[in-house]
């Protein structure tokens, strides 16, 4: 059998999908040039934001169409939907998209063999999986193999936060964080296999308390310094943080720790106390001024990167005024920004005070303006710098590849094909808003 994933919504996914995808070929399968070419589809999904999900359903549309069109040619097709949209919908996949054969939440990916064997043996009959299980799926899948310079590596899953907008604690469930030893094992594995780049993932990646070989409870800071100490490991990373649990231990590692990326990404969500409080976050704008300002203490090279929510039900111009002014205290240099967007079963989609579609475009215009702004202006700074770049991509032109710089911008550069998956010294050159180009520095 032939697969095709296709991967929407965060980093986690394109890890669960790595996964996915090892779990696939431990059972015979390989990997389909293109969809038309594969005899299992599977879609794994995004719940976020509305317009997340509704992409999830035109596609398996667009799907259903490939799946008659290879039936005509006698070709079978499986179906599977896997994600955070299988865990809010349940059964309303099957009734919205009758054509899907499975579905199985974040949590049970262990069980796609015995699914996807149910499913050939009995075509026709719809397979739905959203448990919560006792047992973690980590224990299950077979070793993470993937190959590649920069690797994700899953350490931390779920959310206990009840952020009032978001769908992810009741998608990924209570917090989890694998043992210490099993994320050293797959690191090693993962360096072994080429990675010079980790990049920890959770949900509240930051409130990660494994246990160690002797059952002791460890948080992020010893495990950082534990993946620091792996030979041939160059640079880390960890993403999503949450402001409340940024402790003095975890900053201190951006003093210490050379591997550690000079960037953090810290979502802020707003600048308003009162918002933040409606949002329930757990921080107030100055907790979080605080913090960056202990990080730039504890790494002056360090930048910020955020999340931000605008138009959350009762922001007024004011409230939206403090989150401009605390983007120019933070002076970020690159930044996601969505439009609220009510979610069914969260608390604030039932708030009173939402705000007009044409309220929040305005808002979310401004605000990617002045976040392009800074991002732009710190661009533009780098250039004359010299920093190491890890070249993961080809570029467009023969001999050019494309890579990151310690702080996450593209970077394009000739600088010939053997040195991908390579860290090399690059002179900035030329900035735009998006990418960086520059020379090797000899
Ligand atoms: N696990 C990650 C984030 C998940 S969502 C974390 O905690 O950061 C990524 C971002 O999507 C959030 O930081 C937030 O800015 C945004 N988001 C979440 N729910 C949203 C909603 N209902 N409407 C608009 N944006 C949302
Ligand atoms: Fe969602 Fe908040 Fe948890 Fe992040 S911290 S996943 S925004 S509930
Ligand atoms: Fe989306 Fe689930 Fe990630 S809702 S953002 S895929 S945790």
């Amino acid at each position: 059998m032939k697969y095709y994933i296709k991967t929407f919504g965060c980093q986690m996914n394109v890890y669960d999908s790595g996964r996915i995808a090892g779990i696939l070929q431990s059972l015979g399968c390989k990997e389909a040039s293109g969809i038309r070419d594969a005899d299992l589809v599977i879609f794994n999904t995004c719940h976020i934001r509305e317009k997340a999900a509704e992409k999830v359903f035109s596609d398996l549309g667009r799907l259903n169409i490939i799946r008659e069109e290879r039936a005509a040619e006698g070709k079978e097709t499986i179906i599977g939907v896997v994600g955070c949209v299988v865990q809010a919908e349940d059964e309303q996949i099957w009734k919205r998209a009758p054509f899907v054969d499975f579905a199985v939440g974040p949590l049970v990916y262990h069980r796609l063999p015995e699914i996807i064997a149910k499913v050939k043996r009995k075509r026709g009959n719809f397979i739905i999986d959203t448990d919560f299980p006792v047992e973690t799926k980590f224990d299950f899948l077979p070793e993470n193999n993937s190959s590649g310079a920069c690797s994700f590596l899953a350490v931390q899953e779920g959310c206990d936060n009840f952020c009032t907008y978001c769908v992810v604690p009741y998608t990924r469930g209570a917090e989890y964080s694998r043992p210490v030893e099993d994320v050293l094992k797959e690191a090693r594995r993962l360096v072994e296999n080429g990675s010079l780049e980790l990049n920890l993932l959770g949900q509240n990646v930051n409130s990660y308390h494994g246990e160690d070989k002797n059952g002791k409870e460890r948080n992020l800071a010893f495990l950082l310094r534990r993946l620091a100490e792996i030979d041939g490991l160059r640079r880390i990373r960890y993403t999503t943080s949450y402001p409340a649990d940024m402790d003095d231990e975890l900053i201190e590692c951006h003093h210490d720790l050379d591997k550690l990326m000079p960037y953090l990404h810290l979502p802020v969500q707003s600048g308003s106390d009162k918002i933040l409080k409606s949002m329930n976050r757990r921080h107030t704008s100055g907790d979080y001024l605080r913090i960056v300002e202990k990080l730039y203490k504890a790494n002056p090279k360090l930048k910020m990167s955020s999340d931000f929510i605008v138009g959350f039900p009762g922001e007024t111009d004011a409230d939206f005024q403090a989150t401009l002014e605390l983007v120019n205290q933070v002076k970020y240099i690159q930044a996601f920004s969505f439009k609220y967007s009510r979610r069914p079963g969260t608390p604030a989609a039932v708030m009173n005070g939402q705000i007009e579609e044409k309220i929040k475009k305005e808002r979310l215009e401004i605000l990617q303006k002045l976040l392009f702004d800074w991002q732009n202006k710190f661009n533009q700074s780098c250039i004359g710098q010299i920093m190491p770049v890890l070249f993961e991509h080809k570029g467009r032109h023969a001999g050019q590849l494309i890579g990151r710089t310690p702080y996450m911008q593209n970077l394009h550069a000739e600088v010939g094909t053997e040195n991908l998956n390579h860290i090399i010294n690059i002179k900035i050159t030329a900035a735009t808003v998006n990418s960086l180009s520059g020379t090797p520095e000899i």
